[in-house]
């Protein structure tokens, strides 16, 4: 897959996520599946979701110009946690519930990030 196809794709995804966040079955299962889908990426690892968090702030900034207040600021960063953390969970409990040792990550990394759901551990990804 060429790079800027890839790159198309990640925006969609963030699209989709946000407009689905009215349904959170949806965003969950859909987040969950694209995370899952990352276990087959050689090499792939579960903070590499996390390299699009300040680019996607960025792209959305330049967007919305002067319509981009402190209050849109703390609400898109707030949401684009949520989407990587799902990506994340999505990702690690394919990874736990898979006998394929890719060596990607470790079960127990796996259960101790596992919980997009909880939405008062919602972490910066760098831990
Ligand atoms: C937030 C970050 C990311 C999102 C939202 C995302 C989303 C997606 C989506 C929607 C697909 C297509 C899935 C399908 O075929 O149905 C995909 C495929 C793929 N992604 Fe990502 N991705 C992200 C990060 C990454 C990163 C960091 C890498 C590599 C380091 C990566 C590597 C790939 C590869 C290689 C494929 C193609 C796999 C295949 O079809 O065999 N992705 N991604």
């Amino acid at each position: 897959m060429e790079l800027a196809q890839h790159a198309s794709l990640v925006m969609s995804t963030l699209d989709e996520a946000i407009n689905s966040l009215d349904n959170v079955d949806y965003f969950l299962d859909y987040l969950h599946s694209v995370g899952k889908m990352h276990l087959k990426v050689p090499g792939f690892k579960r903070e590499y979701f996390w390299k699009i968090e300040k680019p996607f702030l960025l792209a959305v900034k330049e967007t919305l110009e002067d319509r981009y207040t402190e209050n849109m600021e703390v609400i898109y960063k707030i949401t684009v946690k949520f989407i990587l953390e799902t990506l994340v969970a999505g990702y690690d409990s394919a990874l736990a519930s898979s006998d394929i040792p890719n060596g990607n990550a470790s079960a127990s990394a796996a259960a101790s990030s596992s919980n997009a759901m909880n939405e008062s551990k919602i972490t910066n990804g760098e831990q």
